[in-house]
């Protein structure tokens, strides 16, 4: 008799368990059971980041990256692409239910620099380390991908996984990253009506999110400007046109672009990276011919970025001809413009993800002068681009900035950012989709 009681109470209590469950939310329902299934491939989603750490690769060079990827999509069920853009990868997942398809980008190349960390999986290719985290951000994605294959029938349309290659710029004559992708129809056939990033960010604590509204990062140009003067003897300068000095003016006069021509509530950065002697040897009793001046400028506003430009033009030519000298070559090259988020995306996704990480982990933080490519992807479609946060001083994990040799990540980010992504794709496709 007591066996039947326990076995009643035992029904009882199922059925309640049943009901509760079915009066949930259906969003709800579905975000534990994507934090269930993220927390049980924890393991493997970690492994595929140890894996993707030893084997970086440069910029659209990233073969070995690319067949991984491309296996492991297939492995998890996907149609997968490979080759666009040369090594990139797209995988498309299909839900059960039809819908719209929305996407997720990740970057999958690493940096010239060789790692000093002394880890059991760190960089295996010398001179070559994933020092921006974009193993990371394939870990994510991959990580997503197997999340959302086991539970397709939870999925109202399709997410396309896009495996973009040479984020930090192609070689020198060579096409790449995200515009070469949607030149080559990446939004297209199924065409995605909106797309999704993230960047691992040194100042945030894991466990926390960071998000703008609406311009997240700047704009990123590239400048080079040759200073032509007169050789003389160092002994008898009154002989030559000094281009050192000259171009030394020229910088000076740039800082005035800043600090007294531009609106500085529309901030930009000028910065002069390398000052040399152009086209022969420099010796210590030498006025050179020519000097070459390379930089960066970087801003928050299409404003402001052609306005640095054209001040930048007319101030080297004006101090060049005040001092009988002349701007050889003036090459500006607008490399990736200012990244800006669809603020009506951002603000139908800001609730999914405090209900993953917690309100107050969910953090407003200032734009960034660094650049990223993503912005091609969202000149064409709405877009949403956010940080993940990856520091833990308690772990000894307090990186100082991305593109260090020492770069070190708290890899509990990567569940966190597969619980995040999971939930904000599903929640789109359900919310877009009627
Ligand atoms: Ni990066």
């Amino acid at each position: 008799m007591k066996y039947f009681n326990f076995i009643r109470l035992l029904l009882t209590f199922l059925f309640m368990l049943y009901f509760y469950l079915e009066t949930l939310p259906a969003d709800r329902a579905v975000q534990s059971l994507i934090v269930q299934k993220a927390e049980q491939s924890r393991d493997k989603i970690i492994s595929i980041r140890h894996y993707l750490h030893m084997y970086p690769e440069l910029s659209n060079r990233e073969y070995k990256t690319s067949e991984y990827i491309a296996q492991t999509l297939e492995k998890l069920g996907l149609e997968v692409k490979r080759g666009v853009a040369k090594t990139g990868v797209v995988g498309l997942l299909k839900g059960e239910k039809s819908g719209l398809t929305v996407g997720i980008r990740a970057d999958m190349d690493a940096l010239p620099i060789q790692e000093v960390n002394d880890i059991p999986y760190s960089s295996k290719n010398p001179g070559i380390m994933h020092a921006c985290g974009h193993d990371i951000h394939m870990a994510v994605a991959l990580g997503t991908a197997k999340v959302l294959s086991e539970m397709r029938d939870k999925i109202k349309g399709n997410v396309k996984f896009i495996f973009q290659p040479a984020e930090e710029g192609a070689p020198d004559g060579e096409e790449g990253g995200a515009a070469l992708m949607i030149k080559e129809g990446v939004l297209e056939n199924p065409e995605v009506s909106a797309i999704f990033g993230l960047h691992i960010f040194p100042d945030l604590k894991v466990g926390t999110i960071g998000y703008n509204l609406t311009t997240t990062m700047a704009s990123v140009d590239k400048f080079e400007v040759i200073v032509k003067g007169k050789r003389a003897h160092g002994a008898y300068p009154w002989e030559s046109i000094d281009p050192v000095v000259t171009a030394s003016q020229i910088i000076l006069g740039w800082q005035t672009i800043i600090s007294r021509q531009i609106d500085i509530r529309n901030p930009a950065v000028l910065t002069v990276g390398i000052f040399e002697i152009y086209g022969e040897t420099g010796r210590f009793n030498i006025i050179p011919e020519k000097v070459r001046l390379i930089g960066t400028v970087r801003s928050l506003s299409d404003g402001t970025r052609k306005q640095v430009e054209e001040k930048m033009r007319r101030i080297s030519q004006n101090i060049a001809r005040a001092n009988g000298a002349e701007i050889n070559l003036f090459k500006y090259v607008h490399s990736t413009p200012v990244v800006v988020n669809n603020p009506e995306l951002v603000q139908k996704t800001l609730p999914g993800i405090k209900e993953v990480v917690g309100s107050e982990n969910v953090i407003s933080v200032k734009p960034s002068m660094g650049g990223e490519d993503f912005e091609f992807f969202m000149e064409k479609i709405p877009g949403f681009f956010f940080r993940l946060g990856i520091r833990n001083e308690e772990k000894g994990i307090s990186p100082s900035a991305l593109h260090t040799a020492d770069l070190m990540v708290d890899e509990d980010a990567i569940i966190i950012g597969v619980k995040v992504m999971a939930n904000i794709l599903v929640d789109y496709l359900e919310r877009e989709g009627n």
